[in-house]
């Protein structure tokens, strides 16, 4: 395990938050876009296994997470201040496909990921840029990063369930329309419920599809099988290091629950 010295950990919109930690450079150069961090929350027993984090941005010596409070680990995280150490390892997983041609699609806090991204996609070296971002939150004060967001000059179009900012209703209804006109590539990360119906309409209008998914993780290397990820033909892949993203027509979406 490493050890991060917290830099900031603030409130970004309702139930999110911003964590910053300070990380050795010859570290940080290992990450790519699509990996994340098992952070160790505190130095007490509970919570006693590290949560996974996407790797939202890189700035400097600094990670960005940016994470959602659900339960106890991510509650205790938001208590953390600025000068607090915390342990992790990483960077884990498999970086996101190199895409070309393609819109994201997130959903709620599967907006995290994304962000580093762009940041490594703006000068099209290794990443390319995605053509249009589709985001939806349940309610505006639950959209994160906006003008963080826009600063790469990609188009970011909103959604919200009750229409308090942008389009009212699904961000998958958004991203349908746009595949009727334009069919190409989907790069999506959210609830489940979203990934299923992005694979549906992938589906529906022959585009490449990829998923970002979730599963709890124990052991984050390959050993404990505590992630695994059903795919078509009773096949299986381990979420920490053959995902986190998968293509959606191997996925046997029907069995997640
Ligand atoms: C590869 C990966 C990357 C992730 N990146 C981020 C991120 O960037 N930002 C972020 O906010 N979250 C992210 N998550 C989810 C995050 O790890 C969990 O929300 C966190 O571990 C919950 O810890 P907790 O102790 O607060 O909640 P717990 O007390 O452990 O659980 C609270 C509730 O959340 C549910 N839950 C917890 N973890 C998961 C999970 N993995 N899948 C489905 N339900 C779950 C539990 O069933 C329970 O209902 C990621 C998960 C994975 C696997
Ligand atoms: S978390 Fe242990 S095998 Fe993936």
């Amino acid at each position: 395990m490493y050890e991060g010295k917290i830099v900031f950990n603030k409130k970004e919109a309702k139930n999110i938050y911003l964590l910053g930690i300070e990380i050795p450079k010859n570290i940080l150069k290992k990450f790519q876009p699509g990996q994340f961090l098992k952070i160790k929350i505190n130095q007490r027993m509970d919570p006693l296994i590290p949560r996974p984090f996407t790797i939202h941005a890189i700035e400097e010596n600094i990670v960005y997470i940016l994470y959602q409070i659900v339960g106890k680990g991510t509650k205790s995280l938001s208590k953390l201040r600025k000068g607090e150490v915390l342990e992790f390892l990483g960077p884990l997983g498999k970086p996101f496909p190199k895409l070309k041609n393609y819109i994201i699609c997130a959903g709620g806090i599967g907006i995290a990921g994304f962000g580093f991204l762009l940041q490594k996609s703006a000068n099209k070296r290794n990443f390319y840029p995605p053509e249009t971002i589709f985001y939806g939150a349940r309610t505006k004060e639950e959209l994160a990063r906006l003008s963080f967001l826009k600063r790469f000059g990609i188009p970011v179009k909103i959604s919200t369930d009750d229409g308090s900012k942008g389009y009212r209703g699904f961000v998958t209804d958004m991203v349908e329309e746009e595949l009727k006109q334009t069919p190409r590539t989907v790069l999506a990360c959210g609830p489940k419920s979203m990934l299923k119906r992005v694979a549906e309409i992938g589906k529906k209008y022959k585009v490449k599809t990829y998923l970002v998914m979730e599963t709890f993780l124990a052991c984050g290397t390959g050993f404990c099988m505590g992630c695994v990820i059903p795919l078509k033909r009773g096949k299986y892949a381990h979420l920490c290091i053959d995902g986190p993203t998968f293509l959606a027509e191997e996925i046997a979406l029907e069995s997640l629950s």
